[in-house]
């Protein structure tokens, strides 16, 4: 008889997939079947990458860019994006702290690999990115959980670092706008978190992913202008409008780039070429206009989709000021035979065809009773959607 059990590392069994995989997956299927879905869950912009990226991508190939680059990155780039910096934020930063990596993806895993140790601690506001404590637990770190809510703009406050921080903390890791709420840091709440942070003597870790996409006038500041002991990871995938293209970028201090720098060419050698090439474009003056029109689309579907749940009876604590996801409390919509988010996502997408995003899947701190909606669909798409879920009420 062969031996069919898989043997497997305990790292690779501890972290778990996505529920939002499943309810995609769920989804397909009765879309196979003839059924209309709406994909509310999915967390990527529904535009494709912008003409003049794209066009840079195929200039790049017929120009036979399909070697590697150097593991920190095309030096062009790496200008690029210190440029862009120096432009939105007024912050110097010198090129050598700029590292080009497959997606933030790459970045959370150099960052983590090279930061935090083995049974050390690294912070985390709860709801949050999913991925950030599996990177944790794959480098064999733990991530602290720390719940979160409206009350602190779902974002972690120095009082948190000074009750989480033990002598075995090694970081904390904040994002803004963040994934699931929306939330972002103000410059102050920045300073005084770098300050609380800097007197344990830990390293702060901002993840700016959708940074570009902020709404209300909001003014956006990078952990980079009041820390700059900061790391900070930032991605082509989301303002830019580049998932697939697999690139983002992260900034260290100085001393840190020779060590990323090893541990670069040992994870991935270097981030895909033709991407590199094709995101020279994404800073030009042209690309930019299409960015700024699609950020407008995002803040009036945000706008729609956020009265329209508020009708129907959705608690939204604060009104999300980034990102393209509204985090809501669907306390309302449970009962015996839909007890939680989970049961209530399959719900939805068997009745209503509406796919979202289950709590469960941004930590536990009121999973159960949160959903995640991602706008990442027209107006007409979301106000459907609404229409739909109001007829099983
Ligand atoms: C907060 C946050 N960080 C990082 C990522 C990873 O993005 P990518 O690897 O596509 O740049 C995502 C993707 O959804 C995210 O939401």
């Amino acid at each position: 008889m062969p031996n069919t059990k898989l043997r497997l590392a305990k790292r690779a069994e501890q972290i778990s997939p996505f529920h939002v995989m499943d309810i995609l997956a769920q989804a397909k299927q009765l879309e196979a079947q003839g059924r209309q879905i709406i994909h509310l869950e999915v967390g990527e912009p529904d535009f494709s990458t912008p003409q003049p990226i794209i066009d840079a991508g195929v200039a790049a190939l017929h120009a036979g860019k399909t070697h590697y680059t150097p593991a920190l990155g095309l030096p062009e780039l790496r200008q690029a994006i210190a440029d862009w910096y120096l432009q939105t934020y007024q912050v110097a930063i010198p090129v050598n702290r700029i590292i080009i990596t497959p997606g933030a993806s790459g970045g959370l895993l150099l960052l983590m690999g090279a930061l935090l140790e083995s049974g050390g601690n690294i912070l985390l506001a709860d709801p949050g990115y999913p991925c950030n404590r599996h990177f944790a637990r794959f480098v064999e770190g733990r991530a602290k959980m720390i719940a979160v809510s409206e009350s602190n703009g779902y974002q972690l406050t120095a009082a948190d670092i000074e009750r989480h921080w033990d002598e075995h903390t090694d970081m904390a890791l904040l994002a803004s706008p963040s994934n699931p709420t929306g939330s972002i840091l103000s410059r102050l709440q920045l300073s005084t978190l770098s300050a609380a942070i800097q007197e344990k003597q830990g390293v702060l870790a901002v993840d700016e992913i959708y940074h570009g996409l902020t709404y209300d006038d909001v003014d956006m500041t990078t952990a980079l202008a009041v820390d700059p002991h900061a790391f900070v990871l930032n991605s082509f995938s989301k303002y830019f409008g580049m998932t697939g293209w697999r690139l983002g970028w992260l900034v260290v201090p100085e001393a840190y780039t020779s060590v990323m720098d090893k541990l670069a060419q040992n994870l991935f050698l270097a981030a895909p070429t033709v991407s590199q090439y094709a995101a020279l474009a994404a800073f030009e003056t042209s690309t930019l206009a299409i960015l700024e029109q699609r950020r407008c689309v995002f803040e009036q579907r945000r706008n729609t989709l956020l009265s329209a749940l508020q009708s129907l009876g959705f608690d939204i604590k604060a009104t999300p000021q980034g990102a393209f996801y509204i985090y809501a409390d669907c306390q309302h919509f449970l009962n015996e035979q839909v007890p939680d988010s989970m049961a209530l996502s399959q719900y939805w997408l068997n009745e209503a065809g509406v796919a979202v995003t289950p709590g469960d899947d941004f930590g536990v701190h009121g999973a159960q009773h949160h959903i995640r909606f991602a706008y990442t669909q027209d107006e007409t798409k979301l106000l459907e959607a609404v229409a739909r879920i109001a007829q099983l009420y």
